[in-house]
């Protein structure tokens, strides 16, 4: 009999609490367990991708005999629900399929990337930038989105720095979480939720020189203190599932790797969630020459507690030959079976493994596009506004020129790992520009070039000709989408091909310039900063990109974005990120010397010798949280309340917002603390909390930061959680270089 049909209805369980509900299915999945086969056992361990649409004859017949657990990048309605058919009503068991697929940063209606989301500094509208895709993303069939990426990304070389949340792990665990959230809403059934699954597990973005699946070596302080904590945020906040990272960590690759797995994971953090290795790492294991072959990096998985096997066939291939020599049991595959199972169990997809398609709104419909629009206007910063050229106004200007290969294509605006998006959907610069200028102002719009890459300048007359006729040239320069995502890796960070020549090649009409950058990755804009006047970050904003840009540059709005991530200066400062070390040779404006102030045969000595590079300023060209907007905002009146707070206390920290201006502001204050001594050496900041603030036109908003002790503390030298007693400094501002500073002693 089919167990599907036989599970007790899960209905009644609604209302109480997760652990009461694990503990009931556990049961359901028991029974389950009992009657199940190696093979079907074998079968929920592994992830398949088909040709898109089709069902071939094999992997019919691997539906029904129960080999398959999941199913990865179908996006086809018909052909899920027939392969789910074929699972629930033909297989012996009647177990349910997963659906996974990389929505990442939207389905149809496509977001700003994910650094870009994080630039709105806002949960909630992460959260609904992911609700958003969720819906979709189910109403098509996906129930699994491997999404959201919260690895730690200090390397702007690396290419899939696009798709996290920046530098900052504070930072990127309360995005995390609020995307966690929108995709999983409040309870995994409810028919427009999908899972979750927080990668990659971990380091990844620490890959040496930028450089996609290369080593990593993080000490384990480090890894603790930085790049473990949005992963176990995402276990605290229930994610139902992770992936494990291709790169090798501290010499034992992390899909092979018992102690981040077995030790960390499950042991210490106690999580339950499915962890799927990535795209073929468990058989890459040999490649990496961790183990011999295929046999042996199915072992390695299955003792690191990869419990499904994502598109390579090592645990489909070997499971049954490793327990018959002994080298695995049983109970290891009932483990890894028992927590897929729990997951389709709590996703409700025994009881309703279909999607119920007519409870769904439309695709990329009008609350899709207005959500799209308002994150991909919160997420663009203002990085230079210089004679405030922004922002324009209609009324004043009799002809605007539009320049740049990004400024009329709805494809390169979407940005990397956008699968499912449809340029059809986007509206560009262009089209924005055009329909709110009208008849009333004259647009010129010319490319200048083909493309982002491209150095043939022979659009460059038809350019300087529109600007030429226009009071200001709006250009919007940049990357095209592949020259980010994943193993789209750059070392030159440039404005890449001919842009900064067709940048000068207009400069010299003497037309003020407003670029517009649309790219993955923070570029290294020092070449261009003197070319021109205002500079708006935009990075892949996705569909209603040209709207939202365009309500920004005309004053519809501020601009309110902030950094997640620093900005070089150039390449060889790479990495560099607000919450460095100290050091014991720190550097500062006064002892710090600038190769050309070095006398020619100066002596070696002693002096100036700081942590810093001779030929370029120790600072980033733009600091984490650094964002300008249209108004004059400064902060006053910093006021310690809570000198010395107990472990158990809390610190309390006022300021006042001071708006100088005509117009309203909305402000992202940041909290920024520094423990001055310590028993493991702490970063000279830390991030502690930030507020979305409005302040009046020429008014005054005061605001109170209360950070619990807690908060202060951090793993020392033996990996324990310490909050340790003593003095510290903190800052509240709007960017990471904040000036205005307190102190307090934890006691
Ligand atoms: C990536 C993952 C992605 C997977 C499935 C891999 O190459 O590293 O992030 O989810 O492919 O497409």
């Amino acid at each position: 009999m089919q167990t599907a049909k036989m599970a007790v209805s899960l209905s009644l369980l609604l209302g109480i609490n997760h652990d009461m509900m694990n503990t009931q299915y556990l049961d359901q999945i028991s029974d389950l367990l009992d009657q199940m086969t190696l093979s079907e056992k074998i079968g929920q361990l592994s992830q398949f991708q088909t040709p898109y649409g089709q069902i071939p004859e094999n992997f019919k017949q691997q539906l029904q005999n129960g080999d398959v657990g999941s199913v990865l990048n179908e996006a086809d309605l018909d052909t899920i629900t027939e392969m789910q058919r074929i699972a629930v009503e033909e297989s012996r068991l009647g177990i349910p399929l997963l659906f996974g697929r990389d929505v990442i940063h939207g389905f149809k209606t496509v977001f700003p990337i994910p650094l870009g989301q994080a630039a709105t500094w806002s949960e909630t509208l992460v959260e609904q930038a992911a609700r958003v895709s969720a819906i979709e993303a189910r109403s098509s069939g996906i129930n699994w989105t491997f999404s959201p990426m919260i690895d730690i990304s200090r390397d702007p070389r690396w290419g899939r720095i696009a798709e996290s949340f920046g530098e900052d792990h504070w930072l990127t665990s309360k995005l995390g979480n609020a995307m966690v959230d929108g995709y999983q809403t409040d309870n995994l059934k409810n028919h427009d939720a999908i899972a979750a699954c927080a990668k990659h597990f971990v380091g990844y973005g620490a890959a040496e020189s930028g450089r996609d699946y290369n080593s990593v070596n993080i000490c384990e302080n480090e890894l603790r203190n930085v790049y473990l904590t949005p992963f176990k945020s995402a276990c605290d906040n229930k994610a139902a599932s992770m992936m494990a990272a291709f790169n090798d960590l501290n010499g034992v690759p992390a899909s092979g790797n018992e102690w981040l797995m077995q030790d960390v994971l499950r042991t210490e953090w106690g999580y339950d969630g499915v962890m799927l290795s990535d795209w073929d790492s468990i058989r890459q294991l040999s490649i990496h020459g961790f183990t011999e072959n295929d046999k042996a990096s199915a072992l390695a998985g299955i003792n690191a507690g990869i419990d499904m096997e994502m598109v390579s066939t090592t645990y489909a291939d070997h499971i049954e030959q490793l327990l018959s020599e002994g080298k695995i049991k049983t109970s290891q595959i009932d483990t890894m079976v028992k927590r897929i199972l729990l997951l389709k169990f709590k996703m409700g997809l025994f009881d309703a493994p279909y999607t119920a398609s007519e409870k769904f709104p439309e695709l990329v419909n009008d609350q899709h596009r207005q959500i799209a629009k308002e994150v991909a206007r919160n997420s663009c910063v203002l990085l230079q506004n210089k004679h405030n050229v922004l922002p324009l106004a209609k009324d004043d200007l009799s002809s605007v020129a539009l320049i740049g290969p990004l400024a009329d294509d709805g494809y390169e605006q979407l940005g990397t790992w956008i699968f499912d998006g449809d340029e059809q959907h986007s509206v560009t610069c262009l089209q924005a520009l055009k329909a709110y200028l009208g008849n009333d102002v004259a647009l010129n719009f010319a490319k200048g070039l083909a493309t982002s890459r491209t150095t043939d300048d022979s659009g460059f007359n038809e350019a300087i000709t529109a600007v030429k006729q226009s009071d200001v040239a709006v250009l919007v320069l940049g990357e095209e989408s592949i020259l980010s995502g994943e193993a789209h890796c750059r070392t030159n960070l440039d404005l890449p091909g001919a842009q900064h020549a067709l940048i000068r090649a207009i400069k010299a009409t003497g037309t003020p310039i407003v670029l517009v950058v649309m790219a993955g990755r923070p570029l290294t804009l020092t070449p261009i900063m003197d070319d021109v006047d205002a500079i708006l970050y935009a990075w892949h904003p996705g569909t209603m990109g040209g709207e939202a840009i365009k309500e920004l540059i005309f004053g519809e709005y501020s601009p309110t974005g902030k950094l997640p991530v620093s900005f070089p200066r150039n390449v060889g400062q790479i990495p560099i990120y607000y919450n460095q070390k100290h050091t014991g040779k720190p550097v500062t404006d006064d002892n710090w010397a600038f190769i050309d102030d070095i006398p020619v045969r100066a002596e070696q000595t002693s002096m100036g010798m700081n942590s810093a590079h001779i030929d370029c300023h120790f600072t980033p060209l733009f600091p984490f949280g650094f964002g300008l907007t249209y108004g004059e905002l400064s902060y006053q009146n910093l006021q310690v309340k809570t000198p010395s707070i107990t472990p158990e206390g809390a610190l309390i920290v006022d300021v006042e917002l001071v708006n100088d201006s005509q117009r309203d502001i909305i402000e992202t204050a940041q909290l920024y603390i520094r423990d001055l001594h310590a028993s493991v050496t702490r970063p000279v900041r830390e991030l502690k909390a930030f507020k979305r603030v409005e302040i009046k036109a020429n008014s005054r908003q005061p605001i109170t930061f209360i950070l619990q002790a807690s908060e202060l503390s951090f793993y020392n030298q033996r990996m324990q959680k310490v909050l340790e007693p003593g003095l510290f400094h903190c800052w509240i501002g709007g960017d990471s270089q904040a000036s205005l500073q307190g102190e307090f002693r934890v006691i």
